[in-house]
């Protein structure tokens, strides 16, 4: 199965979900969602509960597995930190990368996430750059200008072939976790300009790239979402964490 095939469901289940919590997430999940080769899903658990979640989705070749973060540096004196290569050694296919929440509340600058894409492609790994304006700099206009920034500074340190190769989430930080949504048009909007901007930088390849959706995705709210133009994947936070949502949203 292509790790592109569209769409791409993506669970970041943040720090939330204890070891005990997870298999009790993934008894529920895997009962009730099947094997099926028209979409891809992926699981980002936190980097300690990693390991136990791959054991126990290893029969199930369709669920992939992601870390939420990884180190700028490859090895060394950084205490408390994960590396690419502990990703790619653990089993991990995909990094989060750039994700708001890092950006905001941890203070990752531009810099740092062209580093960590790098590092992670370095590893074999996919990024899933992770993109988004607040709600000010909306509401001043600076949705596009802002977007663009964070994709060329994110990718700015990969060849066209890494490029080619990467996952965008478009994840408005207003609508994180509040329960506002943006509209399939406001999406829509948004991944039309990113898709213009890789076809800048890639060409045709481009459309090779999926570009995800997040932000109070639900399992109400993501057909819809689904169905817009350019979005070709989500990426879940809260309702990732509940099997019966997740596996709704999965299997719709
Ligand atoms: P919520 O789905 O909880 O709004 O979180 C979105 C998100 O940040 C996923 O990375």
């Amino acid at each position: 199965m292509s790790v592109h095939s569209r769409p791409v469901l993506a669970a970041n289940w943040k720090m939330n979900l204890t070891p005990a919590e997870a298999s009790s997430f993934l008894d529920a999940f895997l009962n009730r969602y099947a094997p099926r080769d028209d979409r891809s899903v992926i699981l980002f658990p936190s980097a300690l509960v990693f390991a136990g979640v791959r054991d126990r989705v290893q029969p199930r070749s369709d669920i992939r597995l992601g870390v939420q973060n990884v180190s700028t540096e490859e090895k060394g004196a950084f205490t408390g930190e994960n590396s690419a290569a502990m990703a790619a050694g653990a089993g991990a296919s995909f990094v989060l990368v750039g994700h708001s929440e890092r950006r905001h509340a941890f203070g990752e600058t531009d810099v740092q996430v062209a580093q960590k894409c790098a590092r992670v492609v370095a590893h074999g790994l996919v990024p899933m750059l992770c993109v988004g304006e607040t709600i000010e700099q909306r509401e001043r206009g600076e949705t596009a200008e802002v977007v663009l920034h964070q994709l060329r500074t994110g990718i700015s340190m990969l060849d066209r072939a890494a490029v080619r190769d990467i996952m965008i989430a478009y994840e408005p930080v207003w609508a994180i976790g509040t329960g506002r949504t943006a509209t399939p048009g406001d999406a829509s909007d948004v991944h039309l300009v990113i898709r213009a901007a890789l076809a800048g930088i890639v060409g045709e390849e481009a459309r090779a790239i999926p570009l995800l959706y997040g932000g109070s995705v639900n399992a109400k709210n993501a057909a819809e979402l689904l169905a817009a133009p350019e979005v070709e994947g989500l990426l879940v936070g809260g309702a990732s964490i509940d099997p019966v949502q997740w596996a709704e949203i999965c299997g719709r």
